[in-house]
């Protein structure tokens, strides 16, 4: 069960765009009240000119930015690097909600897995990812710096982009 809802949202003004410079400062904000090791302005701006593997997305409410996303696809597979939704907007199902548009992006663009790592006390995003056909696959012993917790390695095998739209695989005539 997801955590108590502190927000009253309506689903159909949530906007999922992708990640400009300019979302940079509101990221700082929600990256530092979610992670005991939050990235820098720079590791963000790094990411969205340097790094042509990166994709990132937000999602907006009522014009402020209230979650990001965003993950490295190299050949077929995509590296998860951070989800993470505002405080006061956890636990009614937005994680959810964007952790499913980053998956079918990733989906689109034809990665065919997906992995991530999380700390292995953090329950409620594993939780998450469980939902979504994610699996333990390992750890890293001693992976977080500020703490030395261990990560485990999570991994989903993704379908298809034509299984994932309904088309059915030979139905093309030559
Ligand atoms: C992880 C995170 C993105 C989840 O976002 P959220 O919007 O609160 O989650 P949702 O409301 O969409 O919940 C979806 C599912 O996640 C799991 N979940 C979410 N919060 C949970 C909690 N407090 N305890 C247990 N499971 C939880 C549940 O499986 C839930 O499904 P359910 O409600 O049907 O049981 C959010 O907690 C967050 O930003 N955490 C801080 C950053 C972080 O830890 N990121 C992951 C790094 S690996």
């Amino acid at each position: 069960m997801a955590a108590l809802r502190t927000r009253e949202v309506d689903p159909g003004k949530i906007i999922l765009r992708t990640m400009t410079m300019d979302d940079i400062p509101d990221i700082m904000v929600i990256e530092h009240e979610s992670f005991s090791l939050p990235w820098s302005e720079e590791a963000f701006r790094n990411e969205l000119t340097l790094n042509h593997f990166a994709r990132y997305l937000v999602m907006e409410y009522d014009g402020g930015l209230i979650g990001y996303a965003g993950m490295w696809n190299i050949v077929d597979e995509s590296h998860i690097t951070n989800i993470a939704i505002r405080m006061d907007y956890r636990g009614i199902h937005l994680g959810e909600r964007l952790f499913k548009a980053l998956m079918d992006w990733a989906i689109e663009l034809g990665m065919q897995r997906m992995t991530l790592e999380v700390r292995v006390s953090n329950i409620a995003a594993q939780s998450l990812y469980s939902k979504f056909g994610f699996y333990p696959a390992g750890t890293r012993k001693g992976y977080y710096s500020d703490n030395h917790e261990d990560a485990m390695i999570m991994w989903c095998e993704l379908p298809n982009q034509e299984n994932e739209t309904g088309e059915e695989e030979g139905s093309e005539e030559d």
